[in-house]
């Protein structure tokens, strides 16, 4: 099967096997018979935050159901359920329809509901793992549906369990918790401007969406225009007292709080102030919108995007001795070498 339309970097690429699956309850029986008895799959959501540097050895695995219901609802607050292979933009809209708010904070965010939890899908100020009850997952080596709560995901700055212990779960569906009414989450300062911009005083949870799908446009270039994942880099995690040098040398470096001791640096500014937003080598490049995204300008392969991101991570390390780490997933290659 060929991947290039499976994932957003549109890199052409062939699996060896796709399987896909509608109905999560007969994972046992897939599982039970070639390809996947024989070997792990690769498992794919949206395909927004992958890069094929090589093709996928293993088979690959999507899930396609496409369910969502309410659980449960006691006036104020709802538990929600969707499966995993729900687009998240389309959950995001359907939410705001039912008049739930929580999630629209997170609009146009490409991908699945199934691939939400995995980085702990993030924006505007909200992480997904906030809005999260329980993710329900399959234990293929136990063939065994699970219902992990919330605590028990981990849930960190674009991390989690399912990153931890790959290949252990697959993501058949999640459950989220969300409101009617709530209170808007207008932390980030983009957010309160553009809103204030459109005139809005007592912003409802549609009104923050409008806001951030039209600063996402703004910002970010479009995947089904030209390939992309989103941030290609974390934002780093360094001790206090290296953003405080840092900061004293570049006062326009934006450094946020990350817990005891530690500061999140921007990594699309680190990048910027090597002059390689714009930079292109071949088809693969940064964006010209946005230092953190690497694009596919055309037919750029997974290794062209590798060797892009490498060159942006070495020259970021040699001005401010800052290590970059990629935040998809890096199919046929490890960061580190
Ligand atoms: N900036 C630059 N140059 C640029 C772009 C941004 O210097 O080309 C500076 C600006 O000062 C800006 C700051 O970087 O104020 C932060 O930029 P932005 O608000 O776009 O946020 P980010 O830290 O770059 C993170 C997430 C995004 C998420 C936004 C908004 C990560 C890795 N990325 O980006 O998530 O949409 O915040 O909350 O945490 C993704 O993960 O794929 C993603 C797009």
């Amino acid at each position: 099967a060929d991947l290039r339309d499976l994932n957003t970097f549109g890199v052409a690429v062939r699996a060896p096997w796709l399987v896909e699956v509608a109905d999560a309850t007969r994972l046992a029986e897939a599982f039970a018979i070639e390809p996947l008895s024989a070997r792990a799959p690769l498992v794919l959501g949206g395909g927004s935050n992958m890069l094929f540097v090589d093709a996928p050895a293993e088979p690959v695995l999507r899930l396609t159901g496409s369910e969502v219901r309410i659980e449960a609802d006691d006036g104020d607050e709802v538990r929600l359920y969707a499966d995993a292979g729900v687009e998240w933009h389309a959950l995001v809209m359907r939410t705001l329809d039912m008049g739930l708010s929580g999630l629209e904070n997170l609009a146009l965010i490409p991908g699945t509901v199934g691939a939400s939890p995995i980085q702990n899908i993030g924006a505007y100020g909200v992480e997904v793992g906030e809005r999260i009850d329980a993710v329900h997952a399959f234990e293929p080596a136990t063939g065994r549906h699970v219902r992990l709560r919330r605590e028990e995901c981990a849930f960190a700055y674009r991390d989690s369990i399912f990153k931890h212990q790959a290949g252990r779960y697959v993501v058949t569906g999640v459950d989220f918790r969300l409101r009617r009414g709530g209170t808007p989450q207008l932390g980030y300062a983009g957010i309160a401007d553009e809103l204030a911009a459109r005139g809005i005083a007592a912003p409802a949870a549609r009104d923050v969406a409008d806001a951030v799908i039209a600063i996402r446009r703004r910002k970010l270039p479009d995947p089904a225009v030209v390939g992309n994942a989103g941030s290609f880099f974390k934002n780093p995690i360094v001790p206090a007292a290296i953003a405080d040098a840092l900061a004293a040398l570049h006062p326009r470096l934006p450094v946020f709080a990350a817990g005891d001791g530690l500061r999140k640096l921007s990594a699309a500014w680190l990048i910027d102030s090597t002059g390689l937003r714009g930079y292109r080598d071949g088809d693969a490049g940064v964006s010209d919108a946005h230092a953190l995204v690497l694009v596919n300008h055309g037919r750029a392969t997974g290794a062209d995007l590798l060797r892009v991101a490498r060159h942006v991570a070495a020259r970021v390390f040699e001005r401010h001795g800052v290590a970059l780490e990629p935040e998809p997933r890096l199919i046929g290659a490890a960061w580190a070498s």
